[in-house]
């Protein structure tokens, strides 16, 4: 793994946006997976700068995010597809139709995720792959478990993650207990994984990330099998490193 560090939030973020805008600019039919949270915001927010004020094309990018809250529809405005909106694609020229956010909605689980495997699939997995990280050490909704999981899948979620992401909900009686989230398999797909961390809160999960043993208690510890893993982020979060 391939670590650089940051001073601040400002600075991961323009780093990660360079990079992506460096792909989107050499292979304009480049797949990007996509994740959401407080992490990668100032990313999208650099990107549609590069969009806005020096003409970054995305008009024939592909997208696939990592999950969805299950029980949330689009229209919800904590849904993952609502985040992806109002932070990047309602501000750059993708077409809808290229975006893939798992459907929250469907009646029926375990033919969506199969559906978004083979989409994932089908398009050659991803170029980039970003990804950020529970304080629990999650990837996607991957929570610690006493397997990895290669596929697609509803998962319930952490009581840890179901408090973090509280913050984002009126109260957390609100927070959905189930999400749908990506498996390994076609996390693993991508040619290159930017894994973003900012904060203190993180500086535990990054240290057995980086150095701890490979082990499903700590989901992202999987990542140390992945040939092209860049790890950008805040100095505090690498404290422990
Ligand atoms: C989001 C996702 C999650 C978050 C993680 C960190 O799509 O898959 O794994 O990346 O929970 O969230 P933040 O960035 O809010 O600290």
């Amino acid at each position: 793994m391939h670590v650089i560090s940051c001073l601040d939030y400002a600075e991961m973020s323009r780093k990660t946006a360079r990079i992506i805008a460096a792909l989107v600019q050499l292979k304009p039919h480049c797949v990007l997976g996509l994740a959401t949270g407080s992490t990668p915001v100032g990313t999208y927010k650099e990107l549609i700068r590069y969009h806005l004020e020096e003409d970054l094309d995305f008009s024939n990018v592909t997208t696939v995010n990592l999950d969805e809250y299950y029980g949330l529809g689009p229209e919800h405005e904590q849904s993952y597809r609502c985040f992806m909106q109002r932070n990047l694609f309602d501000h750059i020229n993708i077409p809808p139709e290229n975006t893939h956010v798992p459907d929250g909605l469907t009646r029926d689980v375990a033919r969506t995720c199969a559906e978004y495997d083979n989409l994932v699939a089908s398009l050659g997995g991803t170029d980039i792959q970003l990804v950020g990280i529970g304080d629990n050490g999650h990837i996607a909704f991957n929570e610690p478990n006493t397997v990895f999981v290669a596929n697609t899948h509803l998962v319930d979620l952490d009581e840890d993650t179901i408090k973090a992401n509280a913050r984002f909900f009126a109260s957390e009686g609100d927070v959905p207990r189930q999400a749908i989230t990506m498996g390994m398999r076609s996390i693993f797909s991508a040619k290159l994984i930017l894994l973003l961390a900012s904060g203190p809160n993180k500086a535990s999960a990054i240290a057995r990330m980086i150095k701890g043993p490979i082990d499903p208690q700590l989901p992202a510890s999987i990542l140390q099998l992945h040939p092209n893993v860049v790890v950008i982020a805040v100095k505090e979060a690498l404290a422990l490193v």
